[in-house]
Parts: structure tokens; sequence; C-alpha cells
């Protein structure tokens, strides 16, 4: 894993994305707002000409059950409204899991089968929950774990009702989610986070043990993935090494490269 801590994660994340922007066939995508400023930096880069969606294929990580697609909170219309609706990505290249379906069980299949048959998934960004989650693959998740539905935690949908405010009451309980494995099939992952409430989960990520307690351990194994952080961010990693460190060790043995960007 690689750990950059940066005073500007949009810029570095949008400009990590366009400079390999050709290699990147399937794109996976995250909702949730750390990254809006990444796809709003990709939009600007679509009208300047630099890069086209008009090849590319994404996937979206996870979308709340019971919503339909057209519901303004949905993850498919969040997605819409912060990045697809102004690119040239083709209307049947854009995949989010469904939030009503008759059979969820086909539709999780489907959805893993999707990612499949399209090549796999290039690069994933990625956010982390307060809690460690990744996509909403809460707390207790294992390493296996494949496209799902799961209960949100009570955490995650106190996090979420801000987004809801005719009715927080109406923030759905439930979620289908790409798993861990999943995500961890990605041939690189890119994962943001900003801000000190994310600072013990991040530290937990990079420094702890792998597993379940928190979900973004499991990728210290993934062979490419980078953690964008700021300073807050990064406070809990940065408080356990000294001012000149290169790397950082996680308690499960893995060696993270660390580097402080500005
Ligand atoms: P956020 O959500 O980007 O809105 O902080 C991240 C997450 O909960 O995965």
């Amino acid at each position: 894993m690689r750990v950059v801590v940066t005073s500007n994660v949009d810029a570095y994340a949008a400009d990590l994305l366009v400079g390999k922007w050709d290699s990147i066939r399937v794109l996976g995508l995250a909702t949730g707002s750390t990254p809006v400023n990444v796809y709003g930096r990709l939009i600007q880069h679509y009208y300047d000409g630099t890069i086209s969606f008009r090849d590319k294929r994404t996937f979206n990580l996870d979308e709340y059950l019971g919503l339909p697609p057209n519901h303004t909170q949905s993850y498919r219309a969040t997605m819409v409204h912060d990045l697809i609706q102004y690119v040239d990505l083709p209307d049947d290249r854009f995949h989010v899991p469904p939030g009503i379906t008759d059979d969820y069980d086909a539709a999780c299949t489907a959805y893993e089968d999707d990612i499949r048959t399209s090549g796999g998934v290039d690069l994933w960004v990625l956010g982390i929950g307060v809690d460690g989650h990744i996509a909403f693959n809460e707390v207790g998740s294992g390493g296996d774990t494949r496209t799902r539905v799961v209960d949100l935690a009570d955490s995650t949908v106190a996090a979420n009702m801000q987004y809801f405010d005719d009715d927080p009451e109406a923030v759905p309980k439930q979620a289908i989610t790409a798993g861990v494995a999943t995500i961890m099939d990605a041939r690189e992952l890119m994962l943001l986070a900003k801000g000190k409430s994310k600072a013990a989960a991040v530290a937990n990520a990079v420094c702890g043990d792998r597993t379940g307690d928190t979900p973004a351990s499991w990728l210290q194994s993934h062979g490419n993935c980078t953690f964008v952080l700021d300073r807050s961010a990064a406070a809990g990693i940065l408080a356990k090494v000294s001012a000149d460190a290169t790397d950082v060790t996680s308690a499960a043995g893995h060696l993270h490269v660390l580097q402080i960007v500005g």
C-alpha cells in the first residue's frame, strides 16, 4: 500500500486518474462527500477535452435498498448529479446495484457477473467511513465478502441523515453493496479520506491488524492500493511514526510506503 499525505486530496486524486486515463477501461466509483470535488475536476478535464468517458464503463460500489433509481438520494441519482450527467459515458455503461428488484440474490450475482464479464475493474475509487467501512461493508465484514444485501450500522444511518433534510427518518437501513473481495479484485484501488473524523479509522486500516473490525484494513494486502489523505485524516498514522519516516509497518506485518507531498 502507498500512503500519500497531501494538502490537496482532490487535485492529487484527479491527477492520478487523468495521468492513467487511457489504461482505465473500467472505472469503479464511490458516492459520498469525499470524492465529489475529484469528480468536479474530471468534469473540467472532460470540458477541456483532456479526457472522455465514451469508451469507459463504470461500476458504483453500492445503493440504498428500497430507493427507486430516480429518488434524489439514491446513489444512482447522486452519481448522475455529481458526474454522469456532465460527461459522455453511454447510459448502458453506467452500472449501479439496483435499489429495488424482485430478486436481490439474483441481482447480487448479476452485478458480480457484470463486473467479471466487463474484464474487471481497472481502478476503483473508495471512501472510508468513520468506523472503517468501505462501500457498505460495515464492521464485521470479512475479506471474502461479495455483493450482497447488508444492514447499515446505526452510525452510518446517522451520518447519512444529513442528506435526507425533508425526512431524516427516511434514511434506508439496508443497502446492496459490493463486497470486500469484489473490491479487492480491482487491479488498482485509490481510497480518499479527509478530516479528523476519519483519522482513527484510517490509522486502524493502515497500521492495525487485517480484520473485519476495520473493513478497510483488508486493503493492506492489495498489491496496488493508494490511500490519499489530508493531514487531518492522516493524523493517527503520523502520530505513530517519526517526522522523516518514509514507511509504516502495520500490525499485520505489511510495509506501506509513506509519502508526504505537501
Ligand atoms: P463520505 O463517506 O465520503 O461522505 O465521508 C464515506 C463513506 O462512508 O464510505
